[in-house]
């Protein structure tokens, strides 16, 4: 090695050691014959001090040295003078009197300073990713992300499961999200798809006997990005033999637990994780990802307003349509800009709005009266509708009442938002608090209008209810399935089911997902082959390590804890990915490249 010690590990209990160290220069400042260095490297920084007369470089070459160059040095480790400690960093109670340097390498300018926690743009950022990373919360993003895949191994290992890797080149699926192809030379015409996630390995290798599977696993999606989406991401992949939901739910809880108790302890929830239906979660919480940090309950208000005089009211009911509303505590206090932020959610959902009703200070909750309230409802709200609003929304004076209804997907989406931007608004939020809780009870089906069929709301394997089997072919936005999520603060933090096990349930729900039965036996015939071969009872979930790590570095957006992020277009800024490829390579798999549209 070409150094003895690493520079954020020296102690008191070096001092007076002789140590060689090796890192970049994070930051310099000269005091006429002294210069003073922060030596980083990958445990941290030191002061190291050089005395410019005693040295074998001399006072040019000294001066000369800028920050990100690479030095090696040897020196003393001293205690600092009493006066000049820096309690902000770790080492800073000592410093190494240097006595010989070597320059291992210079260095550019870089294009953002490394050194001061700073928003540096972009694209900057990705071009230079190797820089960027040098940057000390980045360094302690990407070691934390190494943290918890350490402790997923061993927490896991312990538990008696296997790692298996699984195939990267696959046979494209029909279902789910849109698949990365690789065209294959061999095969000429014919492609390989990365996979989405290694659903339907896990799933054979649970008929081959390994009854506890896990893999760290790389999956690759074609779909719109956001800040908790890549097209290349990692989930923890695992699936078990014969187990319960209950089961998969409880290994979940524990090593959710176990791992933030072991990486940050000052992070506070609570166990049991609650457990809501996926209806009970759309009701109350407006999604089926709840943040349940704060309270504001979503509640019907359909019976309140069975008389109203508001037209807009009657409308809503004439049509079967529900009214629901949430109670913003002290939410009066908000002025006319920040109600309608709440206004503007609506709309851009595609609502006319929202109604909003003010409970003034001299509002009385024993004596609710329409002149105590602020509201375009004013004039056509009853004392006893208020009373029943009040009581039914646990509204007091000083408490902003928010109504919305019409569509019941519209209504939740809106109410749901308005929601979040309320608990964000009036600081309801704890950020050292980590709302994790189970949304189970998934619909089997979903229809898309795009495609116009049912397609699987988690996947296509996953169990339905056995007692609503029977839905399936006239009522399937009734069935139920094995589906469960784990989410965390209001975050879809990791997904699974209970699987189907056998072949002919597997050709009823992709008959239902508009396959007919020759196409369903040929793209799945690996799967319906397997199942009749004594496939176990089976289940599994797939936490995603992007948003883990991402939700314990407290960053919003996962590219902050993935070494080498794409952009939100897809692409590596870094190496220029994707590229244009040579003719040559083109003519050897058999493709031309037509970009005209269509
Ligand atoms: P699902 O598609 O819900 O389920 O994905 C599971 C988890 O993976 C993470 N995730 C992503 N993270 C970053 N970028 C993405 N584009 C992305 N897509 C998904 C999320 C999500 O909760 N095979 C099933 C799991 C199973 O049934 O066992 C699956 O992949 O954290």
């Amino acid at each position: 090695m070409l150094k003895t010690n690493m520079c954020g590990k020296l102690n008191i209990k070096n001092i007076d050691e002789n140590v060689i160290l090796a890192g970049w220069v994070s930051r310099r400042r000269d005091h006429g014959g002294l210069t003073f260095i922060d030596l980083r490297d990958s445990s941290g920084i030191i002061q190291i001090v050089i005395k410019n007369q005693d040295l074998n470089l001399n006072e040019d070459e000294i001066n000369r040295i800028r920050n990100e160059w690479v030095l090696i040095v040897e020196g003393r480790v001293v205690i600092r003078q009493k006066g000049t400690e820096n309690s902000s960093m770790l080492t800073g109670n000592i410093e190494v009197q240097v006595k010989n340097i070597t320059i291992a390498n210079q260095s550019k300018t870089p294009p953002f300073p490394i050194n001061e926690e700073i928003n540096i743009e972009e694209t900057n950022r990705m071009q230079y990713r190797y820089l960027d990373l040098r940057r000390s919360k980045m360094l302690s993003n990407i070691k934390l992300r190494h943290e918890i895949i350490h402790f997923i191994r061993n927490f896991l290992h312990d538990e008696e499961f296997i790692e298996i890797e699984t195939p990267i080149l696959n046979v494209a699926t029909p279902e789910g999200a849109r698949d990365y192809l690789v065209p294959s030379r061999v095969h000429p015409g014919k492609f390989y798809a990365l996979p989405q996630s290694p659903q339907q390995w896990k799933q054979l290798l649970m008929v081959s006997g390994f009854e506890k599977y896990f893999q760290i696993a790389r999956c690759f999606r074609d779909e719109d990005l956001r800040s908790d989406r890549q097209p290349e991401f990692t989930q923890l992949d695992i699936e078990m033999s014969f187990v319960e939901q209950d089961d998969i739910l409880q290994l979940t809880e524990n090593l959710m637990t176990a791992m933030v108790k072991k990486i940050n302890p000052a992070f506070q929830f609570k166990n049991p994780f609650p457990v809501i239906t996926y209806a009970n979660s759309i009701e109350m919480y407006g999604t089926d990802k709840p943040d349940i940090r704060f309270n504001l309950p979503i509640r019907d208000l359909s019976a309140i307003f069975a008389n109203t005089s508001i037209k807009i009211f009657q409308n809503i009911l004439e049509s079967k349509n529900r009214i629901r509303g949430i109670s913003i505590p002290n939410g009066a206090s908000l002025n006319k800009k920040q109600i309608q932020v709440f206004n503007d959610i609506a709309i851009n959902l595609g609502a006319k709005g929202i109604a909003s009703i003010k409970l003034e200070d001299s509002f009385e909750s024993n004596s609710p009266s329409s002149k105590d309230i602020s509201s375009l409802l004013k004039d056509y709200i009853n004392d006893e509708e208020l009373k029943h609003l009040i009581d039914t929304l646990e509204s007091k004076s000083g408490d902003l009442i928010l109504i919305s209804g019409g569509d019941e997907t519209l209504t939740s989406e809106i109410l749901g938002a308005v929601r979040v931007e309320a608990a964000s608004n009036m600081k309801l939020i704890n950020e050292d608090q980590l709302g994790f809780c189970f949304v189970t009870e998934f619909p089997m089906f979903e229809f898309s209008e795009s495609e116009n069929r049912w397609t699987a709301m988690h996947h296509l394997f996953t169990m339905p209810y056995l007692s609503d089997i029977e839905l399936i072919q006239d009522n399937p936005s009734k069935v139920r399935s094995h589906a469960y999520d784990l989410v965390c603060n209001g975050q879809e933090i990791g997904s699974g089911s209970i699987r189907i096990h056998e072949s002919a349930l597997l050709l009823q729900i992709l008959e239902k997902l508009g396959f007919d039965k020759a196409d369903a036996e040929k793209q799945f015939a690996h799967m319906l082959n397997a199942f009749d071969f004594g496939a176990p009872p089976h289940g599994g979930i797939a936490p995603g390590i992007d948003r883990i790590v991402a939700m314990l570095a407290k960053e919003t957006d996962i590219r902050e804890v993935i070494a080498f992020p794409k952009t939100k277009t897809a692409a590596d800024l870094l190496t220029g990915a994707p590229s244009e490829i040579d003719q040559k390579f083109l003519d050897e798999l058999k493709l031309k490249i037509n970009l005209t549209d269509n």
